[in-house]
């Protein structure tokens, strides 16, 4: 009975994934919520009225007036009494309806009067999922404060495959009830966290990099972020979104481009996670043109780039400093050794050996080993959930580390 007496309002849009609204309504009842369903006039071709009025207990409407009597579907009202709002599915229409203010429906003007916070789970087509103004809509949506559901890639209605599935009714539970767990548990925290590769230009085309996709930075930064701290997140090139308005994003390409932003934001940070997959090493001299095929790779000379996360190890005060490591043999030997020659307070272990842990993969398995030699061993999770491991990690290590 996670839900409790919540109040729950889920706008409809016409899509596809509509058919699995009346799923969440029944999972969001048997948490104990209740649910108000408001719908747009063509999403009602795509599932039944009557359906969603019956699972949710309460008239599911359309319209801004009561057809019979007249009276008025306040979106006021509506706007008033919800705890939370989730838009799901999300069309692209709705999407840039909301976000320029267009007010057309019942569903856009209680969007516009809605005072709780606003999840939206996107449903389209690849292509129009992945055009420019469908991106930036989405953009728009997270500067005002709303909250994204991202949309994940799969089998499509159109029989095609790729980004742009509404997220699974389970999930999306799961994200609402993390939404009234906690709120401020890193309020007025200031968080540094680096994600992604870092690729070190070989000449203007090319690089040393590596495969790592920044998946679990960005899910550490988003899982901080809800929980009320100012985050900045210092990406590689990756193409992970940013879905929360507290998260800063400065972008960068090289480990000492990297390492100049943490090595002057650390001072004032109270959290640092360095879940980056920093290139250990750089090519010593870049030519301005192409190195040509005949000339081979023998001018080629490599030196080693700065270990950010020892470096602020160096500086720590007060901070408290979280590192990875990623280790294909011996992992807890080496994990230790970094944890103590790194002075950091924990390491988060990832073994490349453990199937569906590591780059690439949505999911990971870790073990996180404190300062005090402490481990802690997780099963194969969600990086979503994997962030959440963290999150309370550093939650309890930060409360015994600042008891009298
Ligand atoms: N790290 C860093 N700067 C570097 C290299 C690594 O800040 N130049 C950080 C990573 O972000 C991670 C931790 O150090 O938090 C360990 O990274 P990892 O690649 O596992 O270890 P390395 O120190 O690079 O050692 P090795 O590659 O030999 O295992």
């Amino acid at each position: 009975m996670q839900l409790k007496g919540k109040k729950i309002l889920i706008g409809i849009t016409a899509s596809i994934a509509a058919y699995k609204i009346p799923i969440l309504v029944r999972l969001l009842k048997k948490e104990e919520a209740e649910v108000q369903v408001i719908m747009t006039e063509a999403s009602r071709d795509f599932v039944s009225q009557l359906t969603l009025a019956t699972l949710s207990g309460n008239p599911a409407y359309h319209l801004p007036f009561n057809t019979i009597d007249g009276s008025w579907n306040s979106h006021v009202k509506f706007g008033l009494w919800a705890d939370l709002m989730l838009i799901a599915p999300l069309s692209a229409a709705t999407m840039s309806k909301m976000a320029h203010g267009h007010s057309d429906n019942l569903l856009t003007t209680t969007y516009l009067s809605a005072k709780c916070p606003v999840y939206f789970a996107p449903a389209m087509d690849l292509d129009m999922f992945a055009h420019p103004s469908t991106q930036k809509n989405i953009d728009t949506l997270i500067s005002y404060g709303n909250h994204l559901i991202e949309a994940q890639t799969g089998e499509l209605a159109s029989g095609l495959c790729g980004a742009g599935r509404m997220e699974e009714p389970e999930k999306i539970l799961e994200i609402i009830i993390n939404h009234f767990k906690k709120k401020d548990d890193f309020a007025d925290k200031k968080i540094l966290i680096t994600a992604g590769p870092t690729y070190e230009a070989i000449d203007p085309v090319r690089f040393i990099g590596n495969f790592s996709s920044g998946r679990m930075g960005y899910a550490i930064a988003h899982e901080f972020a809800i929980r009320g701290a100012e985050v900045t997140l210092v990406s590689g090139p990756s193409s992970q979104k940013v879905t929360h308005f507290n998260i800063q994003r400065l972008g960068v390409q090289s480990a000492q481009q990297m390492f100049e932003i943490c090595d002057n934001l650390f001072e004032q940070t109270d959290i640092a996670v360095m879940a980056a997959a920093v290139a250990d090493f750089r090519p010593k001299n870049v030519p301005t043109s192409k190195i040509k095929k005949e000339d081979g790779l023998t001018q080629l000379k490599l030196e080693p780039t700065v270990d950010i996360l020892k470096t602020l190890g160096i500086q720590k005060k007060h901070q408290i400093l979280i590192g990875f490591a990623l280790e294909t043999t011996e992992e807890l030997k080496n994990a230790q050794k970094k944890l103590q020659n790194k002075n950091c307070d924990a390491i988060v272990l990832n073994s490349l050996q453990e199937a569906g842990a590591g780059f690439g993969h949505d999911t990971n398995k870790i073990s996180i080993i404190d300062k005090f030699l402490n481990k802690t061993d997780y099963p194969l999770k969600s990086k979503t959930e994997v962030a959440i491991d963290i999150c309370d990690f550093i939650l309890k290590f930060n409360s015994k580390s600042t008891m009298p």
